[in-house]
Order: structure tokens, then C-alpha cells, then sequence
């Protein structure tokens, strides 16, 4: 039996929200612990500074991304888990993808044609406004970090499923013209991972401002979720949970069981008052042990640092005859060899 290779990256833009939890997260660190899978996991800091150029919440980022992962725990030893930045062979890898990489390719990419229609519905008369090269090139850089380990399975977000064809096809390009180094990945989009809803009832996430911080201290966490938004019902009325956030938050967290007697209190009638709080005291009593560890990480990250250099070091155990490999197929090696 071959060891099935999963890997994904996570952008360091922005502290860990319930919603990055339950959609990406959770599922991730419960597949690293099946036995057939080896699992690289990895900050994409490189691909960070393509949105954002606050250096200090791309480095607090890192830094907070790192701590939850391992404080949800994440096992860093069964797992690969390292920084982008730190594998120089991944840019290096990035430079050679480019030179088989069609520009018409990435001239199609949603995110770089978004940009373009945005500038073109305003006033500017530059298509090409606010562009850089880092936007462009973004598909290949997310293609080196995928096929210099020879990932097949990449766990994505749907708006993610471009970039692993682009992937695809710039591996098979490769293959074809100098020798089938690369594995064609696939995307994997996780159908069971819920989608959890924000503080005004839209997709939780950063790009509208409705998210609950994982590790929000407990005073915020209450107030967060006071914030949420439902319905003007009153207390006694049969309440819908299928429209409900604060009920599908809680399900997420609970147990099968736990969300059929909650489903019941819905029917008989509940007070939004009472339900809030009682999401309240659910999560904080969930989240108070991870956050302890968060804490203690975030307080100590010359140890994150330490675990981050020892998942460098094993990716790059792949990495270096990876390069080595692509770099002879393309024609460059020593002189007399
Ligand atoms: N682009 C991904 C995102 O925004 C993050 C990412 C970078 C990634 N490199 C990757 C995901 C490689 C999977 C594989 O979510």
C-alpha cells in the first residue's frame, strides 16, 4: 500500500475564526491521523504578502495560525508542519513552473480577472491598477507548493478548485516536455465540513467583518456572541433551526444527541436571551483548554518557532532531491556530470 500524500496551505492574513475551525481545521488534524496519509501542512506566508503588505499582522499571523493549529492539536510529529518561507526551494521551483506556464493560462485565473473588472467598472482606465506580478503569478506559486511534495489529495475551499486545474495542467506540461516528475493533484472539497454562518447571518469570514476568533478571550466570546443577529420572535414561540446561526454554531461543536434536545427546546419554544448564553457557556467550556494551550504558545514563540524549524526540515528531506530532480530535466546540473 503507497502512502497517500494530502496536503493544503493556510494563508496568514488573519487570526483563526470558529468557521476557519469547523471548515478547515478540524477536518484536517482528524485526516493526519489516519495511518495512510501523510499529511503536509503549511502557514503560506509567500502567498500572504500578495494581499497584504502590513508586515506586522503577516508575521502576527503566522505566529497566531501556528498556535491554534497545534493548540487543537495537531500532531507535529506525525504531521509535516512548516512555513512556506523556509522551504527556498519552493520559490526556486515557482521560477521553472513559470517558464512552462502559459500566460494565457493565468490571464483566466478568477481572482486576477476579478481584479481587471474591478478596475474597469471604475473610473480608472487601467486595467492593470493595484496589479502586481505576485497577483498574477499566484497560481504558480500555490502549484510549486503542491507539486514539489507530489501531494495527489489538496483539501480546498470551492473558490481553491482553479488553482489546483491550473496545477494540474502545469504538472502535465512539465511531464510532457521533459520527464513525469509530477503527481496531478486534486482538488478535495470537504461536503461533510460545515459552513458556518457569521455574527449578521452571512458566511463567517474575514472579508465581511462577521467573524468569532477562535481564541477570543471570554468577556469578547460573550459579547460576540450577544451580537449575533436571529428574529424578532418571542420567547415562546417554535423557533426554526435550520434558519438559526446561534443553533447552528452550537450544532457544530455538539454531539448528536445534544443538538436533538436543543432541536426540541426550538420547538417548544425558546428565548433568544436564554440561547445565546447557553451558546456561550457551550463554546467557552469547549474552547477553554485549547485556548490555555493557545495562550501559552503565543506567550512562548521561540517554541512554535523550534516546532516550525523541525517541520522545515523534514519537508525540505522532500524538497532538496525534489529541486534536484527538476533542475537536471531542465537541464541544469554541473558542468562534467
Ligand atoms: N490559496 C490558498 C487559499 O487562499 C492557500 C494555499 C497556498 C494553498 N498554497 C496552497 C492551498 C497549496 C492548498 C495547496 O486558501
Amino acid at each position: 500500500m503507497t502512502q497517500q500524500i494530502v496536503l493544503t496551505g493556510i494563508t496568514t492574513t488573519g487570526t483563526p475564526h470558529l468557521g476557519n475551525y469547523v471548515g478547515a481545521i478540524r477536518p484536517a488534524i482528524a485526516a493526519s491521523s489516519n495511518p495512510e496519509v501523510t499529511s503536509f501542512y503549511f502557514l503560506a506566508d509567500y502567498h500572504s504578502i500578495i494581499k497584504c503588505q502590513d508586515p506586522q499582522r503577516v508575521h502576527r499571523s503566522s505566529l497566531e495560525v501556528a498556535a491554534a493549529w497545534i493548540a487543537l492539536g495537531l500532531d507535529t510529529e506525525r504531521s509535516v508542519f512548516y512555513r512556506q518561507s523556509d522551504i527556498p526551494e519552493i520559490p526556486e521551483l515557482t521560477w521553472i513552473l513559470s517558464c512552462v506556464t502559459a500566460k494565457g493560462l493565468m490571464n483566466r485565473a478568477h481572482a486576477y480577472k476579478a481584479a481587471v473588472a474591478e478596475n474597469e467598472a471604475g473610473d480608472s482606465k487601467d486595467p492593470d491598477k493595484g496589479i502586481t506580478m505576485g497577483l498574477f503569478c499566484y497560481p504558480i506559486l500555490m502549484a510549486a507548493d503542491i507539486l514539489m511534495f507530489r501531494a495527489g489529495r489538496v483539501p480546498v475551499g470551492k473558490d481553491q478548485i482553479q488553482h489546483l486545474e491550473m496545477a494540474r495542467d502545469i504538472a502535465a506540461r512539465f511531464n510532457h516536455l521533459y520527464e513525469p516528475l509530477f503527481v496531478l493533484p486534486e482538488a478535495e472539497i470537504n461536503a461533510q465540513a460545515a459552513v458556518l454562518s457569521g455574527l449578521d447571518g452571512r458566511k463567517m469570514s474575514k472579508s465581511y467583518n462577521n467573524t468569532i476568533p477562535l481564541f477570543a478571550p471570554e468577556k469578547k466570546l460573550r459579547q460576540l456572541i450577544m451580537k449575533i443577529t436571529t428574529n424578532s420572535l418571542p420567547p415562546e414561540a417554535p423557533k426554526d433551526p435550520a434558519t438559526c446561526t446561534l443553533f447552528q454554531i452550537y450544532q457544530a461543536f455538539a454531539t448528536a444527541e445534544e443538538t436533538a434536545d436543543l432541536r426540541r427546546r426550538y420547538a417548544a419554544g425558546i428565548g433568544w436571551g436564554e440561547m445565546k448564553q447557553m451558546l456561550f457557556a457551550y463554546l467557552n467550556d469547549h474552547l477553554a483548554e485549547p485556548r490555555r494551550r493557545y495562550q501559552e504558545l503565543v506567550d512562548h514563540p521561540d517554541h512554535v518557532e523550534q516546532l516550525l524549524a523541525r517541520g522545515a526540515e523534514k519537508a525540505r528531506a522532500h524538497s532538496r532531491p525534489m529541486l534536484d530532480a527538476v533542475r537536471r530535466a531542465v537541464g541544469i546540473r554541473a558542468l562534467g556530470s
